[in-house]
């Protein structure tokens, strides 16, 4: 789990989980991207891999594991939660899905989140509303903002994505919803 952001508050944080099991990842790129933005901004924000987890602790959803403990803390002090994960035969990862198994129902209640994908297509555009959102909605979340879906042909370079205005612009809407649900909170905590 890398810390990216270092505000102090921890009323507003917001994690990033990254569903992709690939190396160099375009989901991590742009998990990347999002955090350098909200960082900029002042949020404190967490980024966690599935790579961070080893493999036998999170296929058998060992209650006991260090490392799952140590997310489902990260989980419980969000205010706001991105899902990111790479489109995998019609939906989203098998490993993803082994780690959100990991969270106990109702976690996601009152926290922001936004379901982030990449594809090689917009064949399966779909696929976060008819495959992602109700395990969202089964862990509680009911702010779930619109999906940010890219194509691989939207990126430029898989390491460092440069994109286009229409998806600047997405992107920067999204940033700017996030850490209005941070602020919400923030000052909610200050009442
Ligand atoms: C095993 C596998 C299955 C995939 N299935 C699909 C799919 O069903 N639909 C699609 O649009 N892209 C599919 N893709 C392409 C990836 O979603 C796409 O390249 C994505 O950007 C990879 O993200 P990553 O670099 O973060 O792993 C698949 C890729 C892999 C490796």
């Amino acid at each position: 789990m890398s810390l990216v952001g270092t505000a102090p508050d921890p009323s507003g944080r917001i994690l990033m989980i990254n569903g992709s099991p690939s190396r160099v990842s375009k989901t991590a790129a742009v998990v990347r991207v999002l955090a350098e933005r909200l960082a900029a901004a002042g949020a404190a924000v967490d980024i966690v891999s599935v790579r961070d987890f080893p493999a036998e602790e999170l296929a058998f959803g060992n209650a006991e594991s260090p490392a799952i403990r140590r997310f489902l803390e990260f989980v419980a002090l969000s205010r706001a939660i991105v899902v990111a994960t790479p489109i995998y035969k019609a939906s989203y990862t098998g490993v993803l899905k082994a780690l959100l198994d990991t969270i106990p129902p109702g976690s996601f209640a009152n926290k922001t989140v936004l379901p982030l994908a990449t594809a090689g297509t917009l064949a399966h555009y779909l696929a976060l509303d008819y495959a992602l959102r109700p395990v969202l909605t089964f862990l509680g979340a009911r702010d779930i903002l619109p999906n940010l879906f890219l194509t691989d042909g939207s990126f430029q370079d898989a390491l460092m994505p440069v994109f286009d205005d229409a998806i600047e612009e997405r992107i920067g809407a999204l940033v700017r919803a996030l850490l209005a649900a941070v602020a919400s909170d923030s000052l909610q905590a200050l009442k």
